[in-house]
């Protein structure tokens, strides 16, 4: 694997585990975080053996959101500021990207997952939290507003009354509030949910990686959709099943009483 700054990556039975590392920052983003996400994501993207991507923090956060040294303008300086933003703001970019990944994305969340943070987790497609996790949206707080999906993902999750209560209080919620509120799949005891996910990664990774491609761009497609729309999509997107080879695998290994051997083909 190459040699990143930011996090740590490793390859563990079908799946890559990429670590946030910057721990003495609480593994804030900066703008090279991102960037190192995004190429690990792409080259996973890419590689047939990988089903699937965790992603997990260092230490007693997940992740406090973005480096707030990132957002220091200094005067006279706004409209460099503003060009950089347009075109290196790689921290958005990564946000704006996550939702197009088509591999299974679980975040393990221990400790804290704020702002940012609290985003990333939220584009993933699914949470897995220890006992003391945290999750909350302090941006108004701090004069700024969520700016990685949160005021769109969030709602979409909980409904808008009690999104908004958290983004204009910056309330932290614990992991079993996230439970009740069904953001996060499972909670571990604590230092246990990455444990948790990798059980939760190796039954995903048993299923065909085709059919979970499909399923999951018409999950993600249909919650904008009309019922009638997202239907029709997911009719489309079956139908492309059919052309694929772990479909007669799948089938047949039902019709042998034996273990289906999927190739993503
Ligand atoms: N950006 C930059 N640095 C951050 C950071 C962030 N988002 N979150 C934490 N850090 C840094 C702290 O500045 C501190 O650095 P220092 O040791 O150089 O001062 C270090 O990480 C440890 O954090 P600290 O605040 O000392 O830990 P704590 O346990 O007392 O508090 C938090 C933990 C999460 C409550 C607190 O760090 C916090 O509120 N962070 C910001 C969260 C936030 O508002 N995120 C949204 C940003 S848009």
């Amino acid at each position: 694997m190459a040699d990143y700054q930011d996090i740590a990556v490793e390859r563990v039975e079908s799946w890559i585990e990429i670590t946030l590392k910057r721990e003495d920052k609480l593994n804030a983003l900066r703008a090279r975080t991102a960037e190192e996400i995004m190429s690990v994501i792409g080259s996973a993207e890419e590689d047939p053996e990988i089903g699937l991507i965790i992603l997990q923090g260092a230490g007693k956060a997940f992740c406090t959101g973005i480096d707030t040294s990132e957002f220091q303008v200094k005067e006279g300086e706004y409209f460099d500021f503003y060009r950089r933003r347009r075109r290196s703001w790689k921290v958005a970019a990564m946000f704006r990207e996550l939702p197009h990944v088509t591999k299974p994305v679980i975040a393990v969340v221990e400790g804290y997952a704020l702002g940012g943070g609290f985003e990333l987790a939220l584009l993933s497609d699914m949470i897995v939290a220890g006992k003391k996790a945290m999750f909350g949206l302090p941006e108004t707080r701090l004069g700024i507003m969520p700016g990685g999906g949160g005021t769109q993902t969030l709602p979409r999750i909980i409904g808008r009354p009690l999104a908004k209560e958290l983004m204009w209080t910056g309330r932290r919620l614990s992991a079993d509030e996230a439970l009740a509120y069904r953001l996060v799949n499972h909670v571990a005891p604590q230092g246990e949910a990455l444990e948790k996910a990798r059980e939760l990664a190796r039954s995903i990774c048993e299923s065909a990686p085709l059919a979970i491609m499909m399923s999951k761009t018409a999950v993600d497609r249909g919650v904008d959709a009309t019922l009638a729309d997202g239907m029709a999509q997911e009719g489309d997107l079956a139908y492309l099943l059919y052309f694929s080879e772990d479909r007669n695998e799948g089938l047949s290994a039902f019709r042998e009483k034996r273990q289906a051997r999927f190739r993503g083909k």
